[in-house]
């Protein structure tokens, strides 16, 4: 049987890739996907590299045992503690990491000065360094870490005075700056876009990186020959560490439909079983 019609595995510490997982079903309906939320162990961004490395493993193992033809990292803080340790791991597997969508913004940007809103772990790794120094000359970057915001969202908490008093900390020292983009470097926060660009105001681009991450995804699977040409609906499956009821609650709010949670368990750090 051709590997083009198994799905493709797609994961995060929690609800935030399915920021990744809307733009994939907008841009190739035909494929399948699993996705796994970590949320037994959400947040990532205060963790250490190497606990965030063990777990990646460890759910990049459960995803190809389901018969997972690619691996989305929809996850900027795993992308930057684990994509490379990965890639080396399983070396026959494609891989598509996050990173900071500093490129577009260096490349837009009329006043110069960029927002980034990212965790901990993703400022502190080697690929957000290399982004910058990549992309980031001539422009002024301001990042923020923006505590206690993925934990707002994991509530499905988009628009309380809470998430927005975290945000408006965040954001409005940028303002002061003058800044005229915000790039989202953490996959939780394009569900609170219509409340940054309330803060931030119509002028200020605001860049939500999955649909180009999609495109990747796109173009991987045909350099690959492992699109999906069957010509069906792709179907997809949602896998938890958590709470199976409060993911499913979230998916009307931040996916726009319902869907079915599978429950795991994780054995240790690195292995992880159907509960
Ligand atoms: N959504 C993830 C990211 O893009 C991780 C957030 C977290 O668990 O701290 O970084």
């Amino acid at each position: 049987m051709s590997s083009s019609i198994f799905p493709i595995g797609v994961f995060d510490s929690g609800v935030g890739g399915l920021s990744v997982l809307r733009a994939m079903r907008a841009q190739m309906p035909n494929e399948s996907v699993i996705y796994f939320g970590d949320q037994g162990h959400v947040p990532y961004g205060p963790r250490s590299m190497e606990q965030i490395q063990r777990f990646s493993e460890g759910i990049t193992r459960f995803l190809l045992e389901q018969n997972s033809k690619l691996i989305v990292v929809a996850c900027n803080t795993a992308s930057a503690a684990a994509l490379k340790y990965l890639r080396g791991r399983f070396s026959d597997v494609p891989f598509v990491g996050m990173e900071p969508a500093v490129k577009p913004a260096a490349e837009t940007t009329k006043t110069g000065r960029v927002g980034v809103l990212a965790t901990p772990a993703t400022f502190q790794g080697a690929l957000y360094a290399s982004v910058v120094e990549r992309f980031g000359a001539g422009v002024e970057l301001f990042q923020h870490t923006c505590p206690g915001l993925v934990g707002q969202i994991e509530k499905g908490d988009l628009e309380s005075n809470t998430t927005r008093a975290i945000l408006e900390d965040a954001l409005t020292p940028m303002l002061e700056k003058n800044i005229d983009t915000v790039v989202l470097g953490c996959t939780h926060y394009p569900f609170v876009i219509p409340l940054i660009q309330n803060i931030v105001g119509e002028a200020v681009r605001v860049i939500d990186p999955a649909p180009a991450v999609s495109r990747q995804v796109r173009r991987l699977l045909d350099a690959s020959g492992l699109v999906n040409e069957s010509g069906k609906t792709g179907n997809t499956e949602f896998f938890t560490s958590g709470d199976v009821a409060a993911m499913e609650m979230l998916f009307p709010k931040l996916l726009g439909e319902g869907g079915k949670v599978q429950a795991v368990n994780w054995v240790n750090d690195l292995e992880i079983i159907l509960r």
